[in-house]
């Protein structure tokens, strides 16, 4: 499959040299080449320029093999890259979403038994022909919104053989979506019901069984633990990264979303991969991060559904650090996949310019899930995953207009779609 895009009105984040990420001032840059071309084979993205520069005889363009899309008055963007999703899960929590209206904080519906054990409760009754078919949906619609590489977490099993059941779900959503995707085990999500008051037997068991059985079946890229105030203490995350670690698998953590519970320095301490949320995050906490090779990832959706306070983003960046934006999605804190509005999110509340909330879901997220040598950018040899926009007026659209879909045409590891919703 080969494709020739023209007359590109903007070809957006464009790379010579792949970057590993981008942090403090560089957040605010975001390289862009007006009226170019784009041309992608066998899935990768081959070569790009300037229109004025386009040599079709090098490229061997007018061999008839070649399809050409006229993207006049479009921009081309690279797929988003979400690096923190729940999106395997049963069922829907809406009735919480009433508690939360009437006041309760997310704090006491897990406590009343609501939150991650309600959905622990229908994951264990959900066949994974069932798990599989609901998530693929969740997967085929994010794609329709631009997400061409999504990471995606266990943690509603909470007993061995739910957790590997979510884990085979996103194993086959790998072998059969188009999507770039990344799968994290993460047994440590909540306490389940029948280890009430025993949290130190649960975290024994994901330790001696549930790790051990995850890497048997090499079911699992990363490990994750929600360390935070009222669910998993630092010693417990310190002993479960531990063993994850020798089992190949790298953290990628929940963090100070509830609390400063000291889930940044225990991430570090691993040489995490991400930490995500970081609602609360002080001075301590922002040396740490600039100390290591770990991104700093928020999830504004989470925060903005569940109306926690904002992660000082605007500090971290001035610090020097990179911040990443996923989306979170998942039943209770964050029912929604749609990365535009998580740049819209990014921009209105925690005061970042449209380059930075770019930065923050391709390039950024790309090195979240580890996958930024692959995705992120537009950079010859990286999957040419990425999206054609409807006519709009330039980048800083996409997140002003915060409910509209904006994208005309989706390519996936070259294949083009121009509807991906079943
Ligand atoms: O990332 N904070 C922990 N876990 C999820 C919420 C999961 C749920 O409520 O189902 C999160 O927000
Ligand atoms: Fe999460």
């Amino acid at each position: 499959m080969k494709t020739l895009i023209i007359n590109i009105k903007q070809l957006v984040q464009v790379e010579k040299a792949p970057r590993t990420w981008v942090a403090g001032d560089d957040m605010s840059r975001l390289e862009s080449i007006s009226n170019a071309w784009l041309y992608t084979e066998n899935g990768k993205i081959a070569a790009f320029g300037k229109m004025e520069d386009l040599d079709r005889a090098a490229l061997h363009l007018d061999d008839g093999t070649v399809e050409e899309i006229d993207a006049t008055g479009r921009l081309v963007l690279p797929s988003f890259c979400d690096s923190h999703t729940h999106l395997v899960y049963a069922g829907s929590r809406e009735i919480e979403y009433i508690d939360k209206i009437r006041g309760l904080s997310y704090e006491e519906i897990a406590r009343r038994g609501g939150g991650i054990l309600n959905s622990a409760e229908r994951i264990r009754r959900a066949s994974e022909e069932e798990l599989y078919d609901a998530a693929y949906d969740r997967v085929m619609e994010i794609a329709s919104y631009g997400t061409g590489a999504v990471e995606i977490k266990s943690g509603y099993g909470l007993d061995t053989e739910s957790e590997l059941k979510m884990l085979r779900v996103i194993r086959r959503l790998k072998e059969e979506t188009p999507l770039l995707i990344k799968s994290t085990f993460l047994g440590a999500h909540a306490v389940p019901a029948e280890y009430k008051g025993r949290q130190t037997e649960y975290v024994d068991l994901i330790i001696n069984e549930m790790i051990p059985m995850v890497s048997a079946e090499d079911l699992a890229d990363y490990i994750d633990v929600f360390c935070d105030q009222g669910f998993f203490t630092v010693e417990d995350t310190d002993r479960i990264l531990n063993a994850g670690m020798k089992y190949g698998m790298r953290a990628k953590i929940h963090a100070n979303e509830l609390a400063c519970s000291g889930g940044i320095q225990v991430g570090v301490k691993y040489n995490a991969l991400s930490v995500d949320h970081l609602e609360h995050v002080g001075d301590d906490e922002i040396a740490c991060l600039l100390d290591s090779e770990t991104m700093p990832t928020v999830l504004p959706g989470a925060a903005f559904f569940l109306n926690m306070p904002y992660s000082p983003v605007r500090k971290m960046i001035q610090a020097g650090l990179p911040v990443a934006l996923a989306s979170d999605y998942n039943p209770g804190s964050s029912p929604s996949g749609n990365m535009k509005f998580v740049m819209s999110l990014g921009c209105i509340n925690y005061k970042m310019l449209p380059e930075e909330v770019i930065n923050a879901t391709t390039i950024n997220t790309a090195y979240a899930m580890g996958v930024e040598e692959e995705a992120g950018s537009i950079a010859v040899g990286k999957l040419a995953n990425f999206y054609i926009t409807k006519p709009i007026p330039g980048i800083e659209y996409l997140p002003y207009a915060y409910t509209a879909n904006l994208i005309e045409t989706v390519f996936l590891k070259g294949e083009q779609y121009s509807s991906l919703k079943s």
